[in-house]
């Protein structure tokens, strides 16, 4: 054999099929004949899950489990997520992983999507920027990444057949956006399609996605692989644009795309392309330098991530941070011995280690620290509420764990509620004493209203991955100043969700109703109250904002604006752009968030804080035209500290895109009007009709009356030339339509 690669035109047609699906569950499939080994994939997102050799599937080999990303979003922090790639991929190349599959980046629609754990957001800017930098440091590891699930996999429900129904500017704004950004910024080695169907049909035969899309308009050159199982007829993917079906072997399919490159059906050079690009990606990833990882490093980034990803939602009178010495502290449910730090599925780890915060809180404090369990895993025990109340009662602060009980990939939750059990833990410990403090530790939001307004404190920990109980007691007392923020609104009610109408549809199909108006946007567009807005989080001291200042520059918009740190700590303040087009001429949420920046600032001191919107990221997407369009006019621009804490506004002119529609004969008077050189030539052609017709015409009469003429603006021109008598004859609408788009 020669020394040069064997590349896929060298190969038969039988070989290349044989590359095209995979070898087993977590493996390409090898072709000796020609060299080329097989390569190891496996999950992901927030750890590495090797399969142990002869364990069951999901459970994993030890690796760090990481926050997954409902946490790691929560720290706004794209260099954090920079080096949980790095460590990742260090973690991969110890395991001989030569693609991780992740990160999952569908935006999270309704707070019950059973994987919004494994999400990072419902804003697009936000998990686009995130998901890039993770992209990028685990694939400056030389490991692959999986970029998942394309697309519009936002719930579990039916997750393998269920069509999202969806109009074009939404899935190109709001869906598809993410995935756009880490393309084109950070190319992935693979991106990973998804289950369900888009507008009725499966992504993994989606041929405008997966090419059009994907490769041709946004120059994607590295692989698809499927979600496991997600094909359904391996000759319609490989025609559609995937490459490698997973897992494997499917000797099947494999003759299937034989026959049908023999019989004509499938053009032999797309079969010859996947193969081409299944071979690439191995001899890439071939390339990648083995190694080893300090797992304890690698816990101790586990436990930053984490404490930065903790919200603080509530700290009245400044309860927190507690000091570590001459208090009485009562430790106060199950989730504070028994940790809940990742959802189920197939993201779950086998963690190195694990950190309770119970342990943490006791090592943490020199004064006595009681615990009790407050509630079983299977809900209310008045025995064990009752000695929880009785610790309280007798504590200086009593700090309450409570969150989800089961959250998991192929379920979709069913209330955003706690347990019963678990309210009353809240209520019954509230009632006793007045410093009681909440942690939630939960995948998804969970209500807080009404029973947060009865306690002082509330610490959203989500979950927070194997560190998860340190972070809780670093930020409990001090050690961390909290600056994570909420990715995902906290409504008052799950009624008031802006998908709640439409989730999770029924007979195979859910219907994306509210639109563009995704999370916050819809919240904002319905001038609705929410429990905490997108964006918020409290922190142990404040920052106080001055003057924006915005100005157009080629590449977007440069904004800036001095932050100063007015408490007394050392702090950390996210800071949000939400941009606005208060004229626009299309729908559009009140506000989106466009830029922010987590940036440390000591106590006293000011940072002027620069801010970059990119140009492509205030463009809206046009039907009509069939592409992205910045609009040109005033843009609104208003900096804050959350979605509803908007600090500093300024206004900037932003030039707009050539955006001019070809009018025709269906355009209405109103668009012929609307347009400078359509008005000419119909306002000449209505007076020469008006001239020559004389009064008694009543198409003439009409053409003279402006009223009239505003009352007919719905009116496409040729429905206004079949009209009897009308001065509009078919060869003069020719005529005009020719001269309107000279
Ligand atoms: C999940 C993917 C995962 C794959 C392999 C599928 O069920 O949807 O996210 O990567 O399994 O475990």
């Amino acid at each position: 054999m020669s020394s040069e690669p064997t590349t896929a035109e060298e190969l038969t047609t039988v070989e290349q099929a044989a590359l095209t699906s995979g070898g087993d569950f977590w493996h390409t499939a090898p072709v000796e004949s020609a060299g080329i080994p097989a390569v190891t994939v496996t999950d992901g997102p927030h750890g590495v899950r090797m399969q142990a050799t002869g364990g069951d599937l999901l459970a994993g080999v030890p690796a760090t489990c990481f926050p997954p990303a409902v946490a790691s979003a929560s720290t706004w922090d794209p260099e954090l997520l920079r080096r949980m790639g790095e460590a990742l991929g260090d973690e991969c190349r110890a395991q001989d992983v030569a693609v991780l599959l992740g990160p999952g980046i569908n935006l999270k629609r309704s707070p019950l999507g059973g994987r919004n754990f494994e999400y990072f957001s419902e804003d697009p800017i936000l998990t686009g920027v995130l998901a890039t930098e993770w992209v990028r440091g685990i694939q400056s590891r030389g490991v692959g990444a999986s970029l998942k699930h394309f697309a519009v996999n936002s719930q579990e429900t039916d997750r393998m057949r269920v069509s999202a129904d969806i109009d074009e500017r939404t899935l190109r704004e709001m869906y598809l956006r993410a995935f756009q950004r880490v393309v084109t910024q950070a190319q992935p080695w693979t991106v990973m399609c998804a289950y369900n169907k888009i507008n009725g049909v499966y992504a993994s035969e989606h041929h405008w996605l997966l090419t059009e899309v994907l490769r041709d308009e946004w120059g994607f050159e590295g692989l698809v692989v499927s979600d496991w199982g997600a094909v359904v007829d391996r000759v319609k993917a490989v025609a559609a644009g995937l490459d490698l079906t997973m897992p494997g072997p499917d000797a099947e399919g494999d003759e299937a795309l034989v026959a049908a490159v023999e019989s004509g059906q499938l053009d032999p050079a797309l079969l010859r392309i996947s193969a081409e690009r299944v071979r690439k990606l191995i001899e890439k990833a071939g390339k990648r330098p083995a190694g080893g990882y300090d797992a304890e490093a690698h816990h101790a980034l586990a436990r930053e991530i984490a404490g930065r990803a903790i919200v603080l939602l509530k700290n009245d009178d400044d309860l927190l941070p507690l000091p570590v010495d001459g208090i009485t502290i009562g430790v106060l449910g199950e989730f504070a011995r028994t940790p809940r730090y990742q959802g189920g599925g197939s993201s779950q780890i086998t963690p190195t280690q694990l950190d309770d915060a119970l342990t943490a809180i006791t090592a943490a404090s020199t004064g006595p620290v009681r615990f009790a369990a407050g509630y079983t895993a299977d809900g209310e025990d008045e025995g064990l509420l009752a000695e929880a109340v009785e610790i309280a009662r007798h504590s200086d602060v009593a700090i309450v764990f409570v969150g989800s009980v089961h959250e998991t990939e192929g379920a979709d939750r069913e209330s955003i509620d706690l347990p019963a059990a678990q309210l009353a833990l809240i209520e019954r410990v509230a009632a006793v004493n007045p410093k009681t403090i909440v942690v939630l530790n939960n995948g998804a939001v969970l209500a807080t209203k009404p029973w947060d307004e009865k306690v002082p404190a509330l610490l959203e920990g989500w979950l927070l991955g194997q560190a998860g109980g340190s972070a809780i007691a670093d930020v409990l007392f001090g050690r961390v100043n909290p600056s994570g923020r909420l990715a995902e609104t906290i409504p008052v009610k799950l009624a008031h969700h802006p998908s709640h109408l439409d989730f999770p549809g029924e007979h195979g199909h859910v219907r994306y109703g509210e639109g563009l108006h995704v999370g916050y946007r819809g919240f904002d567009a319905q001038d609705r109250e929410v429990a905490y807005p997108f964006g918020f989080g409290l922190s142990y001291t404040t920052f106080s904002y001055g003057a924006a200042r915005a100005s157009a520059t080629a590449t977007g918009l440069e904004v800036r604006v001095p932050v100063t740190n007015t408490g007394s700590r050392d702090g950390r303040e996210v800071v949000q752009v939400y941009v606005s087009v208060p004229g626009s001429k299309v729908q559009r949420a009140p506000r989106e968030l466009k830029a922010f920046a987590s940036v440390a600032i000591t106590a006293g001191d000011t940072a002027e804080v620069v801010l970059t919107v990119d140009r492509d990221d205030l463009a809206y997407w046009d039907t009509r035209l069939n592409r992205w369009i910045v609009e040109g006019g005033e843009y609104l621009i208003a900096v804050g500290s959350s979605s509803r804490d908007l600090r500093a506004t300024v206004t900037v002119q932003v030039a707009g895109d050539p955006a001019r529609v070809p009018l025709t004969a269906e355009s209405s008077v109103g668009e012929w009007f609307a347009d400078a050189r359509g008005a000419a030539l119909l306002g000449e052609a209505f007076a020469a009709a008006t001239a020559g017709a004389g009064s008694d015409s009543p198409m003439a009469a009409m053409a003279a009356d402006p009223g009239m003429l505003m009352m007919l603006g719905s009116l496409p021109l040729s429905r206004m030339a079949s009209f009897p008598g009308s001065p509009l004859r078919a060869d003069l609408l020719d005529k005009l339509v020719e001269a309107a788009n000279e």
